[in-house]
């Protein structure tokens, strides 16, 4: 077998040029491949499998389910299952965001919302509303849909299909390594990333505005990268000064990945719509939600036409709903957040002795979600040549030493290589000890080679 070959068979796979090692099962925290080597999950695929894999109460719960009844329409029929997931999710978001419109997963939450957002003025206000654009940002991913790509601002996912894409604002992302502003501190930076948004506000009018969409700690697009609180004070106080609602894509930072149930309560924010995905059912099932505001349903559902204009066939799905309702279950009884946080914690103190490593830029991040960027100099901060290839090089010599970590880069200008790392939230200390020790292994293989052992 090649080891950087596809295999060939009929699976129409992401790349090419990877030679997808085949897994037999899934323990705890461990992959275990085909030939029986030993994988740390540190990235929970896509900072999915939230309680790690192979649980057998879930198993067991699911089985029982199909047995009872795998699908039905949201358009005819409810079931327990759903109600009770929909009630869960809700006292996991802040505040009032009280009613749940399940999918299948975060493109699809970031459709959903961006589509209430828009239903909500037209309600309100009339179908004359001129308010439709969304602001995002920069550095972001949202989804691979037209609508969330169109909000996505990570030029390597859109580039191509660009002339096909929603036109949407964009501003500044709170990314303090490479801000924009020559910003010295990251209160600063937060504070001059709001300050765009009000700026692009009054560039296209508030009239025609109706979202901001942001993520509270950024997954693919900047691993790790978070504001200071003022960020989302300041964010929350201009939506509500310009009648702007406050879409929070808690698609990957969500579900007790933070440290908190959502991260939005972290920041101590009330958003107007959240949506969320992965983590929500920890990889047992596809399942994402948008969760709104009472306002929000009370405008098109009760006082408006009493009809969402959108709508897919897994929409509520109960099965989705009810593993996902036992995993949420499960995270409450075994206490998995109030771990996640204090293992996140511990793990963030042994990332920081990776700085003595020529190419460790930066390390960021909350909960159990951090990233690392890395450079070629740390003075100029100036990436690695992208021919380089420095994240697959980490990925691979991590993957050597048992330690799966999720890959990527092009936050610098399109150059630029970052890994994720988002373990399962369960992960106890002996095991960051060990997931820990790979990853260095891996960088320090790595430093040595790209530089020859000089450092
Ligand atoms: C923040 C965020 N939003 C949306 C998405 C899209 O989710 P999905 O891949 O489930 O469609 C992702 C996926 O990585 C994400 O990280």
């Amino acid at each position: 077998m090649s080891l950087n070959k596809a295999p060939n068979n009929n699976v129409f796979y992401r790349s090419q040029n990877w030679h997808y090692p085949k897994i037999e099962s899934g323990q705890g925290v461990y992959l275990i491949g085909e030939d029986g080597k030993r994988y740390i999950d540190g990235c929970s695929g896509s900072a999915v499998a939230n309680i790690g894999h192979g649980n057998k109460e879930v198993a067991e719960f699911a089985k029982k389910q199909i047995e009872r009844i795998a699908f039905t329409h949201l358009s005819r029929w409810t079931v327990d299952v759903i109600e009770e997931c929909a009630s869960k999710v809700a006292s996991w978001c802040p505040g009032d965001l009280n009613h749940v419109y399940f999918v299948s997963g975060g493109s699809e939450a970031v459709e959903t919302a961006i589509k209430m957002a828009r239903q909500y003025y037209v309600e309100r206000d009339g179908e004359q509303s001129s308010k439709w654009k969304v602001i995002s940002k920069w550095h972001s991913y949202h989804g691979a849909t037209f609508g969330a790509l169109s909000v996505t601002g990570t030029i390597g996912r859109r580039k191509i299909y660009d002339p096909m894409l929603t036109g949407y604002p964009k501003i500044n992302q709170f990314y303090h390594y490479r801000n924009p502003w020559g910003a010295q501190t990251l209160y600063e930076t937060s504070i001059l990333a709001a300050k765009e948004l009000e700026t692009e506000i009054l560039r296209h009018g508030a009239q025609n505005i109706a979202a901001f969409i942001t993520e509270p700690i950024i997954g693919s697009a900047a691993p790790g990268v978070h504001p200071d609180r003022i960020y989302f004070d300041m964010v929350r106080e201009i939506c509500n000064k310009y009648d702007i609602l406050l879409i929070m894509d808690e698609v990957m930072a969500g579900s007790g990945r933070s440290g908190a149930t959502m991260a939005s309560n972290i920041f101590n924010v009330k958003p107007d719509i959240i949506a969320v995905a992965k983590g929500l059912s920890s990889g047992y099932t596809p399942l994402g939600a948008a969760v709104c505001t009472e306002e929000i349903f009370d405008t098109i559902m009760v006082k408006g036409s009493g009809n969402f204009i959108h709508g897919h066939t897994y929409a509520s799905n109960p099965l989705s709903c009810a593993i996902a309702y036992k995993v949420m279950e499960i995270i409450e009884r075994e206490q998995y957040i109030e771990n996640g946080r204090v293992m996140g914690e511990y793990l963030r103190e042994k990332l920081e002795h990776l700085y003595k490593y020529p190419i460790v830029g930066d390390i960021r991040g909350i909960g159990l979600m951090h990233g690392i960027e890395f450079v070629k100099n740390k003075k100029t901060k100036e990436p690695f040549d992208s021919k380089v290839l420095l994240s697959s090089k980490i990925n691979n010599a991590c993957m050597e030493e048992g330690l799966v970590l999720y890959p990527g880069g092009g936050s610098a200008n399109g150059k630029g290589d970052h890994v994720l790392i988002a373990p399962p939230i369960n992960i106890t200390k002996n095991e960051i000890d060990i997931l820990f020790d790979k990853l260095e292994h891996g960088i320090k293989k790595v430093s040595k080679d790209v530089f020859n052992n000089n450092w």
